[in-house]
């Protein structure tokens, strides 16, 4: 149908016929000459049509914005002062000799340009006009730039492209499952993977050696900007490689993709931090090193001060008193303090305390705060010489439980990081390592796994067994401007040690084999020694656009309430196929509610 496309047209086509296909981007009159800029994937071209040729100039006068036309004419050079710098083409234009149209369009529910802002909700009702934009059209290219270069590299390494099932049984990651009733076998469901953790695994067994997948993974929880209920993993894994063999060949990866795609060069090797190293100093197991901001511990400093929201937490093996020292942070007004400490209140945070620090010289009178007058001057000239207090700061305090003060105090540092524009350069990979084992839910009084239960202690089983608590896994995360875009381990590859670890969990012997056994049975037949990770695809993706949430860069994503507003999903079925499932509701629903 088309010799050329519209957004590739330059100089070099210079009187040549050319045949081309597009949407109307926009039309103009412009006395007795028809303009059309027409749009098709590869960009915008300007198309004129004059009174000279009166079909096709009637036909032109008749087209709106998005019909879809055919039109063949002439390449030639725009008059002396009509080149349009902002245009790709801008230097040429086709000088219209036929045209047919393809397809009418009604007017559509918003306009296809970048620049305008438009619900998302809207956007994503209309998401095949939403896509027509140009800065969407780019993200779906990055998105298909960045597979193909991931998988490149991996099949010249020799890995191989395996599927698994997406009916399957529940693979723990830490979330809900998505479950699909089976009418073969009444009362029993399939659960939609939340990661192929365990196929993988298993394909480690049967001897693949290196795996890897693009995978839909499907986890029903709380949905933020980088989370969606379904998403896209680049899923790995590799026998007899130990986690810094896996850890440089996936740097390697990284590294070439960010060159190729965007042209960074993201540093080599990439920076590695202990788990607890990064709690200390960033509050957080995803730290964004970009931002300079860091925590300093003061709780030696406030055991016998006067100020019990200090010296409780300072004396409680489970607190944690820390300073943030914000350089020129003085200058912030009551109301932006007022504003910081109820912005720490929604991590659990009672409040925020601070010193401003006018006159160092000066000693306490110096500093302004109401707690100055709490401790002693030698404490506060102790604290200001450990955060490393210069005139003109504002120093922020946290003190509560080890787990709230990082949560809030973590939360402090990046807001005030990105606020403030403190970013010390533009990309900030680190490997996060040596994470424990366990953390202690105190509601249900026993441990959960931090990445998954089949992630391999970095002790012995007796190790294991005397202390939980403090064991440390072989789990390696990888961290990119404070965003987890990867996580791995090295996995059991023992039986023995796998049922320790699920009795640790909480998992009985009996509910092992059942939800288990298989995996049980295969780390009996000569398991290799085996480990991997998982890439957030669309994570990656959000970075390298500069997306500020994963949905804009999924064709098809859900709602904040993991709804798709396209499709009106999910839906009511009906009640012959709820019969066929053996499925009675408990809530029974009239259709039309849903709908509205
Ligand atoms: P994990 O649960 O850490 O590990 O997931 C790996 C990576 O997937 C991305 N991710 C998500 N992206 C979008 N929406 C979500 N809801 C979501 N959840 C996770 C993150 C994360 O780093 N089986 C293990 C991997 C392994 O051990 O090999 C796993 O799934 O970028
Ligand atoms: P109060 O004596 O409760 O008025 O608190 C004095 C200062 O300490 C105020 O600036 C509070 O915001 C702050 N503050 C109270 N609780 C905490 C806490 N847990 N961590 C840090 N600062 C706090």
């Amino acid at each position: 149908m088309r010799s050329h496309k519209c957004g590739e047209l330059n100089t070099q086509h210079l009187g040549q016929s050319v045949a081309l296909c597009g949407w109307v981007h926009r039309r103009r009159d412009h006395g007795g000459v028809i303009f059309i800029d027409l749009r098709d994937r590869a960009g915008l071209v300007q198309v004129v049509f004059d009174p000279d040729a009166p079909e096709s100039f009637s036909i032109a006068e008749s087209v709106r914005s998005e019909y879809v036309l055919r039109i063949e004419g002439i390449v030639r050079d725009r008059p002396e002062g009509t080149h349009n710098s902002n245009m790709a083409t801008g230097e040429i234009e086709v000088l219209g000799k036929s045209i047919e149209v393809l397809n009418e369009s009604e007017t559509p529910p918003f306009p296809i340009e970048s620049e305008i802002e438009v619900n998302e909700e809207m956007r994503l009702r209309f998401r095949y006009i939403d896509l027509r934009r140009t800065e969407m059209q780019h993200k779906m290219k990055v998105r298909r730039d960045v597979t193909r270069n991931l998988r490149q590299f991996l099949d010249d390494k020799e890995f191989f492209e395996i599927e698994t099932p997406y009916l399957t049984k529940a693979t723990p990651e830490g979330a809900r499952d998505y479950i699909v009733p089976s009418r073969t076998h009444p009362n029993a469901f399939f659960a939609l993977p939340q990661s192929p953790q365990l196929y993988k695994q298993l394909l480690m067994v049967a001897g693949m050696e290196r795996y890897y997948q693009v995978v839909r993974c499907f986890r029903d929880e709380d949905l933020r900007a980088d989370r969606q209920p379904e998403f896209t993993q680049l899923d790995i894994e590799t026998s007899f490689m130990n986690e810094q063999e896996i850890m440089a060949i996936m740097e390697q990866m990284i590294r070439r993709l960010f060159k190729d795609i965007i042209d960074v060069d993201l540093a080599d090797p990439f920076p590695v931090m202990s788990y607890s190293e990064a709690m200390r100093r960033f509050g957080s197991d995803r730290p964004d090193l970009r931002i300079p901001l860091e925590l300093v511990d003061i709780a030696e400093e406030m055991r016998e001060v006067d100020f019990k929201v200090f010296s409780g937490p300072a004396n409680d093996p489970h607190g944690r008193v820390v300073a943030m020292r914000l350089p020129e942070g003085g200058e912030l007004s009551r109301k932006e303090i007022d504003d910081l400490t109820k912005f720490v209140g929604i991590y659990g945070a009672k409040g925020l305390a601070y010193i401003k620090v006018n006159d160092l010289a000066a000693g306490v009178e110096g500093l302004q705060s109401p707690i100055v007058k709490f401790a002693p001057d030698d404490v506060w000239a102790k604290v200001m010489a450990k955060v490393g207090a210069q005139n003109g700061d504002l120093i922020f305090f946290g003190a509560d439980k080890a787990g709230v003060v990082n949560e809030a105090m973590g939360a402090l540092r990046v807001k005030l990081g990105l606020d403030r524009g403190l970013l010390d350069g533009d990309w900030k990979p680190v490997w996060v390592i040596d994470f424990p084992m366990f953390a202690w839910d105190e509601k249900a009084q026993r441990y959960t796994a931090i990445h998954h239960p089949f992630t391999a202690p970095s002790c012995s089983i007796e190790e294991l067994k005397a202390d939980p608590g403090h064991a440390l896994s072989r789990a390696y995360d990888l961290v990119l401007n404070g965003t987890e875009v990867g996580g791995g381990s090295i996995r059991i590859n023992r039986t023995d040690m796998q049922q320790i670890v699920f009795a640790i969990l909480g998992i009985g012997h009996d509910e092992a084999r059942e939800k288990f056994g298989f995996l049980l049975d295969a780390l009996k037949y000569g398991a290799p020694p085996h480990g991997g990770i998982a890439f957030g695809l669309d994570r990656l993706v959000m970075l390298m656009t500069g997306a500020h949430s994963i949905r804009d860069v999924i064709a098809f994503p859900k709602t904040q309430t993991a709804a798709c507003p396209l499709f009106n999903a999910p839906a009511f079925v009906s009640e012959e196929q709820l019969k066929e499932l053996g499925i009675k509701l408990r809530k029974p629903t009239g259709k039309d509610e849903k709908q509205n």
